[in-house]
């Protein structure tokens, strides 16, 4: 008998690989449709089909969701800051790229579809864990492209019956996050620079608040919702915060450097406080993160020592 097999859009990705693997130790057949322009062909397990295709073209797509049970889209134009620069880019691969995904998932009737949304949807106030029943109010290209997203896997959940999940994730961190781009999120820069003894840039003045949630736990999320008869929107973070100061502080202390903070003006698109309401997720689809900030940075500092060798990362 052969094995259900699960398309990851983006899956050579940071978050994607890591759900290849997840779906791959549950045994699914990993498919991978990517266009490589920010992940890599060495994050793919090797039994993995890798298509090195472009989520905006859509006769690729159909052909990557054909015979596949499951669909995870994760292909994305990821960075708030440049979603700035380049709207009409962001807005292309966001927007029509989902809706080439949901077109497909429609035609070949596939089972479920899960699809990378962003916390950044929510509006900047008030200070309190930011819950699915709020309104959103997104102030960046990049966020408006991921709730247009949630909106069309709605509508065609209405107008073509595709069952989908919409995952908003809150700031994800772990193993092969890059750490090299000029967009680069918070946890591999204080990594790698804390490995190196070089200074920690700190964007505003560090008291705003984050959710940092694991990349493994985060793969998990992503399978428990594909697996699920649940549809709709759910946050995917762990209810913690933790200020962008002390995650600093918290890392120097795991490295074993103490690292100077060098502070640059807040980026556009930054929201101060981000934190997850997680009931509505452990509720529906049964699952919240197991590991604790603490852990979850020591495994991600383990990979990063390994990744950096020599005398910096020893
Ligand atoms: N990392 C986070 O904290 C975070 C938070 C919220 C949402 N997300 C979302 O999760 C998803 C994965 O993010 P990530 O952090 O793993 O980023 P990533 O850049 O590592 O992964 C994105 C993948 O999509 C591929 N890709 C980009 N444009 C493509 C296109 N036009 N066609 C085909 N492939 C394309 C890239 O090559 C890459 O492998 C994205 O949708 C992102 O918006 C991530």
């Amino acid at each position: 008998m052969s094995k259900a097999k699960v398309l990851v859009t983006g899956g050579a990705g940071f978050i994607g690989s890591h759900v290849g693997e997840c779906f791959m130790g549950q045994g699914f057949d990993v498919r991978v449709l990517d266009d490589l322009s920010t992940g890599f062909a060495h994050n793919c397990d090797p039994s993995w089909e890798l298509l090195r295709e472009d989520v905006r073209d859509p006769a690729a797509v159909a052909a990557a969701v054909a015979g596949c049970e499951a669909v995870v889209h994760l292909a994305a134009f990821t960075s708030v800051p440049e979603s700035f620069e380049c709207f009409a880019d962001c807005y292309r691969v966001n927007v029509l790229g989902t809706y080439n995904v949901l077109r497909a998932c429609a035609d070949a009737g596939v089972r479920k579809l899960v699809f990378a949304s962003s916390s950044a949807v929510y509006a900047e106030l008030p200070d309190a864990p930011k819950s699915e029943a709020d309104c959103p109010d997104p102030i960046s290209p990049y966020a408006v492209s991921k709730l247009e997203g949630e909106h069309l896997l709605e509508l065609f959940g209405e107008i073509h019956g595709v069952a989908s999940v919409a995952l908003r994730f809150f700031n994800v961190y772990g193993p092969r996050q890059p750490a090299d781009s000029a967009y680069a999120a918070a946890v591999p820069i204080f990594m790698e620079r804390g490995l190196r003894g070089e200074p920690l840039t700190v964007y505003g003045d560090g008291r705003q608040t984050r959710d940092f949630v694991f990349v493994g736990d985060v793969a998990e999320a992503v399978y428990e919702a594909a697996r699920s008869d649940g549809t709709g929107v759910f946050n995917v973070g762990t209810g913690t915060e933790i200020q962008i100061l002390e995650l600093a502080d918290l890392i120097s202390e795991l490295t074993g450097r103490a690292a100077e903070h060098r502070f640059e003006p807040l980026r556009p698109g930054d929201l101060r406080s981000s934190t997850a309401d997680i009931g509505h997720m452990r509720a529906g689809l049964g699952w919240s993160s197991r590991r604790g900030l603490q852990d979850g940075l020591l495994e991600t500092l383990k990979w990063y020592r390994e990744r950096l060798g020599g005398p910096a990362g020893s």
